[in-house]
């Protein structure tokens, strides 16, 4: 069975608690799980924003704030699994050794954050690189990377194919503080790099588009990867 890590946003699974898309992703990630070992790494969304800035005007520290951005992805872990019902690995996982040991039972693995100063995106990356996953799918709200954030400049391009070097120097623009919205976080980009497991950022806001990129290649979006080989279909 080939392994698949997806980073499923939190601003596409839970943008809030009212819009989420919990049960349009449920039959998606089902497909794949009956072909593939699946992992998704949940993020916090807007909920998670939505508690880090209240912190910060409580006065409370970045670190802090992350903390509680990691116990919201982990809420929203939770409720994908119980969604998920006899086809995800009952717990999240809270670390990476756990979710590779849930593995054995060959059901979806769900987990959030774990560790304060990164997102989801490098939880992701890092599970990818440890169970040796054919590919690490970055499931977010825009088709791809871009040279800027096309929600803001108009005149932002979308590449097709970057290498992880070229992806670095991008994201490294960026600076980190909690709730930090970017494409990717400069710790996933890294880890990227270092494990040579390629990358496709797409769209998730219609789950059908990971559906067809999974299985039949077809979306619109980035790969990152040092090679020319097509990732997707897995
Ligand atoms: P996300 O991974 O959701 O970050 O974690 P994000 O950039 O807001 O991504 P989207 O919008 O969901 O796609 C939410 C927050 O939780 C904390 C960080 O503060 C992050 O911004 N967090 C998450 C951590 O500190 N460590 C983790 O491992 C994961």
């Amino acid at each position: 069975m080939k392994k698949v890590v997806i980073s499923l946003g939190g601003s596409i699974l839970v943008p809030s608690l009212e819009k989420n898309r919990i049960l349009k992703y449920v039959p998606v990630l089902r497909e794949i799980a009956s072909h593939h070992q699946l992992f998704v790494v949940v993020g916090g969304g807007g909920e998670a924003r939505r508690y880090i800035d209240a912190a910060r005007t409580l006065g409370i520290d970045d670190g802090t704030g992350d903390e509680i951005g990691i116990l919201i992805t982990r809420l929203n872990a939770t409720m994908l699994v119980a969604a998920m019902g006899d086809d995800a690995y009952p717990r999240v996982a809270e670390s990476h050794a756990e979710a590779k040991k849930f593995a054995e039972h060959r059901k979806c693995v769900v987990m959030g954050g774990i560790t304060p100063g990164q997102t989801t995106d490098a939880v992701a990356a890092v599970l990818a690189e440890r169970v040796r996953a054919s590919v690490f799918i970055n499931v977010t709200s825009v088709d791809g990377i871009y040279s800027a954030d096309p929600k803001k400049d108009k005149k932002a391009v979308r590449y097709d194919r970057l290498t992880p070097r070229q992806l670095i120097e991008i994201v490294g623009k960026a600076h980190l503080v909690a709730g930090l919205n970017t494409v990717l976080d400069i710790i996933a980009a890294r880890v990227v790099e270092r494990s040579r497991i390629p990358l496709v950022v797409l769209d998730g806001t219609d789950p059908e588009n990971l559906r067809s990129a999974v299985f039949f290649g077809r979306y619109t979006g980035t790969v990152v990867s040092d090679t020319d080989t097509e990732p997707l279909p897995v």
